[in-house]
């Protein structure tokens, strides 16, 4: 058996935004859940402005979170970086090959950041998680009125004569019902797309996890490990130093 060999391969800031964002997740799952059955659950309108107020909350850290997170890929080290996260670039075909087929035959060719396979998985994430950020945002100024376009919403959806800074969620007697029906039909499509990405992220971050755990008795090294010390062991030399 070759020595063992440690590397340092997720520098601090990932580490920092991969459990920032996990534990986002979670969190808005947690509560888009509950918002998503709130009329079997019995909740009351009050009850429901809290929850979508936390749940609004919660989705600021993790969008600023997500932010730095594509900023980081510009400035952080090479394992951080776009070309070693997402699948593309000359050589990918090939090596996305090879390494199936050794994952196949039992011996995965060894990486220290992700491999081949791992950069489709993270691709997905990436975008399913960008566009729940997004279509949030929007979602956010409609009912709650709050940024980053909910200044816009209040202005479009006030009644005449009422101050649009003072509106507050579920209060029709504040809004002009023609201009809130055609706010509530513009929502529609950007609500749906978040109701299928929250299913979509929910059947990926399974995906996520599985592939980690396989991966990581499979190849009996570090990986969960290393997204808490930044530093992977491998006992042959890796394809991406
Ligand atoms: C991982 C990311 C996210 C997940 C999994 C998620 C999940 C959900 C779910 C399941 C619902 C209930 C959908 C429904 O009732 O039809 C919901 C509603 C909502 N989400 Fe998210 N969400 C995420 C991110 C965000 C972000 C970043 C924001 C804004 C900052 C946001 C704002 C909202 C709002 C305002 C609602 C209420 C929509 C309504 O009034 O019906 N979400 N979310």
């Amino acid at each position: 058996m070759n020595e063992l060999k440690s590397y340092p391969v997720w520098d601090a800031p990932t580490r920092w935004f991969h459990w920032i964002n996990a534990l986002g997740v979670l969190g808005l799952v947690g509560v888009g859940l509950v918002i998503l059955n709130g009329s079997a659950l019995g909740i009351t309108n009050a009850g429901k402005i809290t929850l979508k107020t936390l749940h609004v909350w919660i989705g600021y850290v993790f969008v600023l979170n997500l932010c730095w997170r594509v900023v980081w890929a510009f400035l952080g080290n090479r394992y951080a970086s776009w070309r070693r996260m997402l699948p593309g670039g000359p050589g990918y075909l090939r090596s996305l090959r090879s390494y199936v087929a050794s994952f196949i035959a039992g011996t995965p060719e060894p990486y220290l950041g992700h491999n081949p396979l791992g950069r489709i998985g993270v691709a997905f994430l990436f975008i399913l998680i960008a566009v729940q950020a997004v279509t949030g945002l929007l979602l956010a100024g409609t009912d709650l009125f709050y940024p980053p376009l909910g200044r816009w919403f209040a202005q479009s959806v006030a009644a005449p004569g009422t101050d649009p800074s003072t509106l507050v969620p579920y209060a029709p007697d504040m809004y002009d019902k023609v201009a809130y029906d055609e706010m509530r039909a513009l929502r529609e499509p950007y609500a749906a797309v978040h109701k299928y990405g929250f299913y979509a992220l929910l059947v990926t971050t399974i995906l996520h996890i599985a592939a980690v755990v396989v991966t990581e008795v499979r190849e009996g090294g570090s990986l969960v490990s290393a997204m808490f010390t930044g530093r992977k062991t491998l006992s042959e030399k890796p394809l991406d130093p």
